[in-house]
């Protein structure tokens, strides 16, 4: 009895999830890691096997460490490049996709560096923490171009500088147009999807909040509660990969009614 009441909540939840987003003309999704995690990639954390085990990535994410030991931090790149191999987006990534179709203007606002939301094929992803996939230089920013993978160290660019991977590293600040335009999105979208973060790392963590204060509805997709549940107008608890394909449905299906 309890288990048939647990998914009738869900189905109710799902609903008003559909609802809220059969009205809204602008949504911005935010996500995390959880949402690339039924495509099989490890955190950052739980990558940390084999001879990678004792080093705390803490430590080497952050400029001081790649100055430290730059083909240390190098190959723990490349290492983490093959993790990501050739991982392809699951069925959470391709509802976010499907829900450009009912409404007006959708945009992803994503921590992961994975790239898989545009391996989905979402048309708008703006990324607060860079691509793993990207390089540019230490000291100017130069972008850098075909850079092969499993060198010994950073190649060097033209101005002299070592070549990095375009993430942002912890202690350094976000690349201040993907986030205005984050904070901008979730101003002016009447539903904010926040999809497998915990929320927990400043100054993504705030985007929720900046929506929160317009009016936004939030729903929160995650398997777990968080801080941004207590702002939630709805809370999905389950995993991306299951929610999202639910709630799209049930859109799909009042869209095509009306
Ligand atoms: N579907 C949805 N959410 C999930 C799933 C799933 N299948 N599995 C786990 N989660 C949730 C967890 O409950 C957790 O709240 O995803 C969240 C993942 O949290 P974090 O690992 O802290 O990821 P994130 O919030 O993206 O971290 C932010 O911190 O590690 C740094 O720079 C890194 O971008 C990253 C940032």
């Amino acid at each position: 009895m309890k288990h048939q009441d647990d998914l009738e909540g869900i189905q109710l939840t799902v609903d008003a999830a559909a609802k809220a987003l059969s009205e809204a003309k602008r949504v911005t999704v935010l996500t995390g890691a959880g949402v690339s995690k039924e495509s099989g990639i490890p955190t950052f954390r739980d990558a940390q096997t084999g001879i990678w085990a004792e080093f705390n990535p803490e430590e080497l994410a952050t400029p001081e460490g790649f100055l430290a030991n730059p083909p240390l931090v190098w190959k723990w790149y490349d290492f983490r490049r093959k993790l990501l191999g050739d991982a392809k987006p699951n069925p959470g990534h391709y509802a976010l996709v499907e829900l450009e179709k009912y409404v007006p203007k959708v945009t992803i606002v994503t921590q992961n560096i994975d790239g898989l939301h545009q391996k989905a094929g979402s048309s708008d992803v703006v990324e607060l923490h860079g691509s793993i996939t990207r390089f540019h230089c230490f000291d100017n920013q130069h972008e850098a171009k075909d850079v092969p993978y499993e060198l010994e160290e950073p190649p060097s660019c033209h101005c002299g500088s070592m070549i990095r991977p375009a993430v942002v590293w912890f202690g350094e600040a976000l690349p201040s147009k993907a986030f205005t335009r984050g904070v901008t999105e979730c101003e002016f979208s009447q539903v904010i999807l926040v999809v497998g973060t915990s929320a927990l790392v400043q100054p993504a963590a705030s985007l929720p909040m900046a929506g929160y204060n317009r009016g936004a509805k939030i729903i929160d997709v995650n398997p777990e509660t968080n801080p941004v549940t207590q702002i939630s107008f709805l809370s999905l608890m389950g995993p991306s990969g299951e929610m999202l394909p639910k709630v799209v449905a049930v859109l799909a299906k009042r869209k095509g009614q009306s």
